[in-house]
């Protein structure tokens, strides 16, 4: 089977589970995913039941695309993602985003837990994305290009759509969260960064650095999505503050804002049109 015929087949089954096909897609990042239990009338799909997905291994992260209505808006989130980290090749990170597209979706929400760069920020504090530096020289269309699905030489100039960024800013005000805004820089991990690199993130303009989203996004723009990336501040980057990382402080700030990062999403879908 050749990738088309793939993530059809994919598609097909995900659609066999659904009576209407879901607008917007969320992607749930490290230690969001409980955004998805508020999803209404909900129809879960465990990745292990949808032919051709790549299953998750990391702890903390489910496998599972859970669809339904969130503030009146038909959704699909995906509850738990893949990393490059990982092991698996970025056509299977970014293979639920073909899918996603193939069942109707046209805008994205993308969200990670992110070291600051920037040092204004502090932990606990989300990031709108407003460009992104990939820093892994890796791509998830290298390779032959599937005209179907996207062009081979894609435009990035406006891969984080303004019209979303300003409906999340609204979004952000109505309900008094105090919104960042900054340039996601992509590194592939699984270590953290170290003070030279986050050195060099600082002065080329990074506000954060993560393990994710990137590819993500740009397979999205290649099929034509819209999106929107959010940030969650997990910690301070390496080197910026005089102590060391760890993944437990990670978890533990987005346990922590994980309910304002709930209701920035809900109002954010909420004004969506
Ligand atoms: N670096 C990279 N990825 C991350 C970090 C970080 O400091 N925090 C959460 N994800």
């Amino acid at each position: 089977m050749n990738y088309i015929e793939k993530i059809d087949e994919s598609a097909k089954y995900v659609l066999s589970k659904l009576n209407s096909k879901p607008q917007i897609g969320i992607i749930l990042g490290s230690g969001l995913g409980d955004l998805a239990e508020q999803v209404e009338d909900a129809v879960v799909i465990d990745y292990k039941d949808i032919p051709n997905f790549p299953v998750s291994t990391v702890a903390g992260h489910k496998g599972r695309l859970v669809i339904g209505k969130l503030e009146g808006k038909r959704v699909v989130a995906m509850q738990g993602r893949f990393h490059f980290y990982e092991g698996y090749p970025l056509e299977e990170v970014t293979f639920p985003i073909r899918v996603m597209k193939a069942i109707g979706v046209e805008t994205i929400i993308v969200t990670n837990a992110a070291g600051g760069v920037n040092r204004n920020f502090k932990p606990g504090d989300l990031m709108i994305i407003r460009d992104h530096i990939n820093f892994t020289g890796k791509n998830p269309l290298l390779g032959k290009n599937y005209d179907e699905l996207g062009p081979r030489f894609l435009d990035m100039t406006n891969a984080y759509d303004k019209e979303l960024i300003d409906i999340a800013k609204k979004s952000a005000n109505n309900i008094g969260v105090n919104l960042r805004e900054g340039t996601y820089m992509w590194l592939t991990g699984p270590t953290y960064e170290t003070p030279a690199e986050i050195n060099l993130a600082e002065v080329v303009g990074a506000g954060a650095v993560g393990m994710s989203t990137v590819p993500e996004v740009i397979i999205a723009r290649h099929g034509g999505m819209k999106v929107l990336g959010i940030s969650c501040i997990t910690n301070m980057a390496a080197g910026i503050l005089d102590k060391p990382l760890n993944h437990e402080e990670v978890m533990e700030t987005s346990e922590r804002v994980k309910e304002t990062f709930q209701k920035l999403v809900k109002e954010i879908v909420k004004n969506i049109h």
